[in-house]
């Protein structure tokens, strides 16, 4: 199968491009070659594009770029989705838009499923939403909505704790705002069993597990980290409530773990719980550490 990939500088992008190629033609269309603020560049692009399947991770995704430019955030997380959607449908290409659980307002504890009612309360969630909807005027498109997301692409919350606890700088994470994460690896494999069942629709992507918090994450984390003896004692954690945090310009919702069950059925099993996701990354990232294998008290090589 021949699929394009945006955004492949990105966390997620790169991650898709690096998996799929093992098994099918991948076209990479980072910014250099598919600039999305750029109408007439997108169409160029897009005019010369051949492919099945166009994978579409690219967006702003700074909270607060996104509040500070308004405009261009619409422009590149709504109206060039639009224009690939529209591209796409009239050559019978199939859409995967990545989207955002930042959709929804936060209000209520819980978990949010695809048919719940979306309230974002940012640039960045009012911008993801209507490139939601434009992307679903084509009903044969797919939005995958994704929350939290690490791996070893690019650096994340989860790798500053990591590396904060390494060099033993004090801790501190928001302990009052609860979401679920994913590691890109698995979203890989689920993106790969959602393209050849020809999901459509939204879809909400996420690792199982009890919805946590970044305080709860990172707790986690040097838990792992311990038991791998890459630590030999947990450092305190201070907790952080949301209110206080006045580098956040831009407002964050604060209850958005995303349900995965329409997920869980076209798998055939729940998605792994997130904390074996950490587990694993926290060996693979040591192993990167280290610059050689890790070995684990399980005994696996990672
Ligand atoms: N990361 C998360 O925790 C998270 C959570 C929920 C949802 N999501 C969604 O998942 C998707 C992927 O996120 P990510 O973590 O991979 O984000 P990321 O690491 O910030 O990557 C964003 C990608 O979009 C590209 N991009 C930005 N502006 C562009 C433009 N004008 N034209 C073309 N490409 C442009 C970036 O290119 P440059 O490198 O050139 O800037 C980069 O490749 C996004 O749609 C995001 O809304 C992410």
């Amino acid at each position: 199968m021949r699929i394009a990939v945006t955004g492949t500088t990105g966390r997620v992008g790169a991650a898709l491009a690096r998996h799929f190629q093992r098994e099918h033609e991948v076209v990479c269309l980072p910014r250099s070659v598919c600039d999305l603020a750029d109408r007439t560049a997108l169409a160029e692009c897009l005019d010369a594009l051949d492919c099945e399947v166009l994978l579409n991770p690219a967006g702003i995704t700074s909270l607060e770029a996104c509040e500070d430019d308004p405009r261009l955030a619409m422009r590149v997380n709504a109206e060039a989705p639009a224009e690939i959607a529209d591209w796409a449908a009239s050559r019978g290409v199939k859409v995967f838009h990545f989207s955002t659980d930042y959709v929804f307002g936060g209000d209520l504890p819980g978990l949010r499923c695809e048919a719940d009612e979306a309230a974002p309360v940012s640039a960045y969630g009012r911008s993801k939403l209507a490139g939601e909807r434009a992307v679903l005027q084509n009903p044969d498109h797919c939005v995958v909505r994704i929350s939290w997301v690490f791996g070893p692409e690019k650096p994340s919350f989860i790798d500053q704790q990591f590396e904060a606890a390494l060099a033993g700088r004090p801790l501190a994470a928001v302990a009052d705002k609860i979401s679920l994460p994913v590691l890109t690896t698995d979203l890989c494999g689920w993106m790969e069993r959602l393209i050849l069942t020809d999901t459509c629709g939204v879809i909400h992507a996420c690792n199982s597990g009890t919805p946590t918090s970044w305080h709860g994450l990172t707790l986690a984390l040097l838990d792992e980290m311990l038991t791998c003896g890459i630590l030999t004692e947990a450092p305190q954690v201070q907790e952080l409530r949301l209110a206080e945090m006045t580098s956040f310009r831009a407002a964050r919702p604060r209850f958005t773990a995303l349900d995965t069950q329409r997920l869980s059925r076209i798998l055939g099993e729940l998605p792994r719980p997130w904390r074996a996701a950490v587990a694993d990354y926290v060996r693979l990232r040591n192993s990167l550490h280290q610059g050689e294998n890790h070995s684990c008290r399980d005994g696996k090589m990672i």
